[in-house]
């Protein structure tokens, strides 16, 4: 069974409460974290997360886009979130910075950019609990799915099948035509935003979106 994860990148953060009732029967919350440097936007800290943190009952995930995560592992583990996600392409230290992940008691993930080639992974992912394949160039909600992300993920099916126990999450341009797509080649985690924030009703996209997850059969 895929799980769904909003990100709330583009929620209504005037009304940020009600924004995280009308999601509260998906299964992880995504934290799109931006620092203006590694990619071309800014989001929010781990202050807001924090103020985030009694509002939901959703597992937390931060999505760190920003050089040298390492300088914020600490303040996210402190805000209380269940899982920080590093990009590769971030920092030099990849394996120094998911022990100190998994050190500060979260589980340690990795996201890859779309150009970012498969064999980043390839020493990593007996570390880590979920690989996060990027289906967009990070920055931005409303972008477009990158179709050769497809691919990337049957490749990384394949790759973790043999071998290993970690997860595949899939980040960017999903919508209700391309979900299914997503979870038949192997996604274990769909990453929604624009999709749900711009609904009329978001628990009537959660609903389809559990629907189509349900045809990946739950691990075993
Ligand atoms: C992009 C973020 C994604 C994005 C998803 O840099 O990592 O999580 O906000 O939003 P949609 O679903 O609108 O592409
Ligand atoms: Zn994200």
């Amino acid at each position: 069974m895929a799980l769904i994860a909003p990100s709330i990148l583009n929620a209504d953060f005037t009304q940020i409460r009600s924004e995280l009732e009308k999601i509260n029967e998906a299964d992880w919350l995504h934290l799109d974290i931006m620092d203006g440097h590694f990619v071309p936007n800014l989001s929010f800290g781990p202050g807001i997360v924090e103020a985030i943190r009694p509002a939901t009952k959703l597992p937390m995930e931060a999505h760190l886009m920003v050089s040298a995560p390492e300088q914020f592992i600490e303040a996210f583990a402190k805000a209380n979130v269940q899982r920080i996600i590093v990009h590769p392409e971030s920092t030099p230290h990849l394996d120094r910075v998911i022990r100190q992940i998994k050190s500060c008691g979260c589980e340690a993930g990795v996201a890859i950019n779309p150009a970012t080639p498969i064999s980043y992974l390839e020493y990593i992912l007996p570390e880590i609990s979920i690989v996060l394949v990027m289906s967009v160039n990070p920055g931005f909600g409303g972008q477009k799915f990158i179709p050769y992300s497809l691919e990337k993920i049957r490749q990384i099916r394949k790759l973790i099948d043999n071998n290993y126990s970690c997860d595949i999450g899939v980040d960017g341009g999903i919508n209700l035509e391309n979900a299914g797509s997503l979870v038949d080649a192997g996604a274990d985690l769909l990453v929604v935003g624009t999709l749900l924030y711009k609904a009329e009703d978001p628990l009537f996209i959660i609903h389809e979106l559990k629907k189509i997850a349900g045809r990946r059969e739950a691990k075993a």
